[in-house]
């Protein structure tokens, strides 16, 4: 399964604005274009949904595939961090687990991480965790 980028279409900065178009729907198109202009972006699905439910920290995204780590960001900006997002999301399918090591983000959006989930796999033991050798700061 590819590596998904999922982008939260009805987020907004201010949430008393009643714009038509939001501030998700705007970051939304930035992505779609950067990964239509990068050719090494090409495996990278995109996809949006409907509220995430962490409103007060527009934008949210999340990047994940089938099998691999999950990142959630909160807070991007809608017209700095789709080619930042776009990257995060090569080097995640570049990666056999999902891992993307620290040192391979993109510093802009370094921050922004605001959780990462560990995958369910029909594999995966009850009790152990295979996932604790990973280090976020690694
Ligand atoms: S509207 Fe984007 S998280 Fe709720």
């Amino acid at each position: 399964m590819p590596t998904t980028i999922t982008i939260c279409r009805t987020c907004r900065y201010d949430r008393t604005c009643d714009a038509p178009v939001r501030d998700g729907m705007r970051f939304l198109k930035r992505v779609e274009d950067e990964i239509a202009a990068d050719p090494d972006a090409n495996g990278v699905h995109l996809r949006a949904m409907r509220c995430m439910a962490c409103c007060d920290k527009a934008c949210a995204a999340q990047i994940a595939a089938d099998g691999k780590m999950t990142y959630v960001f909160f807070g991007l900006d809608a017209e700095q961090n789709a080619a930042d997002l776009v990257a995060f999301a090569r080097s995640h399918e570049r990666s056999a687990d999902g891992v993307v090591p620290f040192g391979e983000r993109p510093e802009a959006i370094k921050k922004k991480i605001g959780t990462r989930i560990a995958p369910l796999t029909d594999a995966a033991p009850a009790v152990e965790t295979t996932w604790d050798d990973h280090d976020e700061n690694a």
